[in-house]
């Protein structure tokens, strides 16, 4: 008998996990203002909000926590960083942060002005926020492909080279970089091909434009290169993200996520005068050039978490919980974004809650249902994420809506899977009986959906 699949690693600290009754939950999501952002962790059973430090160190990473230097300047610690950032993407220049989008921050404050377009493949919303906050327009450039959840191809993350030549041509001299997403978030956790990187890389140089790559998920993005494109099967995670990055000018880094911390950030480069520019808005933003807003024992855990997960054992470990995750769905016929991506599942909420209208923001109330009927928090990815039209402050309705589920790593099991399905199945069941969705009470003018005060109607 073959031997089935099981994790490369196993457990040796837990943390006691609560339950609570349909009842709780209702009043506690009435006091969050039907917001999931707004509870309690503790209000929480089974927690998929974010795959964003959320996940479990390793022994390795806990014990180099202990060996942090904490020293204000020249920190032992920065440097065992810099070696590893240096390795794995071929860069030179190194700043930390204390998370993704104050990397964002600080080299966007250096490289947006006022009426600059950014294209992207779909942007994350901080990524996003830091372009439309300078007055300059942040212009998606995903394949169509990306928008039909139901169509199975291998890189649905990839930029659409004609969309891209479009907006390099019509503001030739406007574009200080272009922001390639790996993986593309926004559409699903789905990968972009080397193949793509490299054209998206080579068309935009042709056009003078430096492409800054957005790692929050670089790992996964590589591993899915490895077990998907043609002739790198052989190859290593490392050797492939190592090639990745030999193609863009930059990276900003949520390390939060494939880094396998719980804060963490960074941005490199091998632009000299992009290191100079940037290094002085981290000075009064972040902290000083050896500890960005971190602490040394923080870089330390950072420096291993980055070499552990670009190991394929520890990819293949998590893509696959991920994708039983996916096939426990496919046995309940609910619809997702396919095929699944890499840190995430993405119910298509317009699929499954098709009697509210999509200004009743369906997915936010599938994220509301789900919610009360297991406790599992799951996000909203979809029109109260994607904000108002800056100019026009209509709600942008283009998207997709999805409820997101993130699946944090090494946290939880198979079983907690089979629970999340089972829950899904059960709010898909009487799916025909919700009618209604939610109405905005409140909202920020910008990344409105971590703050919105929402009303559930009809109820
Ligand atoms: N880029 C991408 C692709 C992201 O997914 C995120 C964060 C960021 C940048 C910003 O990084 O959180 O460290 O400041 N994504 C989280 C999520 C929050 O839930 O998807 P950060």
């Amino acid at each position: 008998m073959e031997l089935p699949f099981a994790e490369s690693w196993k457990i040796k600290m837990i943390e006691p996990l609560k339950k609570s009754t349909r009842e709780q939950r209702e009043q506690w999501l009435k006091e969050a203002h039907n917001n999931v952002f707004m509870l309690k962790a503790e209000q929480v059973y089974i927690d998929c909000l974010t795959d964003s430090g959320t996940g479990a160190m390793s022994d390795r990473q806990w014990s180099a926590m202990m060996l942090g230097d904490e020293s204000y300047a020249g920190a032992t610690s920065f440097y065992k960083f810099q070696e590893v950032v240096q390795r794995l993407f071929g860069f030179k220049y190194v700043i930390p942060t204390h998370q993704g989008r104050a990397a964002e921050n600080v080299l966007f404050s250096y490289l947006v002005k006022e009426g600059n377009v950014v294209p992207g493949n779909a942007h994350f919303d901080t990524t996003k926020g830091h372009i439309e906050s300078r007055h300059a327009k942040a212009i998606d450039v995903t394949i169509d492909e990306a928008k039909d959840t139901q169509l199975e191809i291998p890189f649905k993350g990839n930029v659409s080279l004609e969309k891209l030549e479009k907006v390099l041509v019509e503001n030739k001299g406007n574009v200080p970089f272009m922001v390639l997403t790996v993986t593309n978030n926004t559409v699903g956790g789905q990968p972009v091909s080397m193949k793509n990187i490299k054209e998206t890389c080579e068309l935009c140089h042709k056009y003078g434009v430096p492409v800054v790559m957005d790692s929050a998920r670089f790992a996964e993005n590589s591993y899915f290169i490895k077990t998907r494109e043609e002739g790198y099967a052989d190859k290593t995670i490392k050797e492939i993200a190592r090639e990745m990055y030999s193609y863009v000018d930059a990276m900003t880094m949520s390390a939060k996520k494939d880094g396998l911390v719980n804060m963490g950030g960074f941005i490199a480069t091998n632009r000299e005068e992009w290191y100079e520019g940037a290094k002085l808005f981290c000075i009064p933003f972040e902290g000083f050039l050896t500890y960005g807003g971190l602490n040394g024992r923080d870089l330390n855990a950072l420096a291993v978490g980055l070499d552990e997960n670009t190991e394929f054992e520890m990819l293949e470990t998590r893509i696959h919980q991920v994708q039983y995750l996916a096939s426990k769905l496919d046995e309940y016929g609910i619809p997702y974004q396919r095929p699944v991506g890499g840190h995430a599942l993405f119910i298509d909420a317009d699929k499954v809650l098709c009697n509210v209208p999509k200004e009743e923001f369906p997915a936010q109330t599938l994220t509301c249902e789900l919610y009360l009927e297991a406790g599992i928090r799951g996000c909203e990815i979809g029109y109260i994420l994607a904000d108002r039209d800056p100019v026009t402050r209509e709600n942008r309705f283009g998207g997709l809506d999805l409820l997101r589920l993130c699946i944090a790593r090494r946290v939880y099991t198979d079983n907690h899977m089979n629970v999340i399905a089972a829950a899904l199945k059960n709010v898909y069941d009487r799916r025909n009986e919700i009618t209604r969705g939610v109405a905005i009470e409140w909202e920020a003018p910008l990344m409105r959906h971590f703050t919105v005060k929402l009303r559930r109607l009809g109820k």
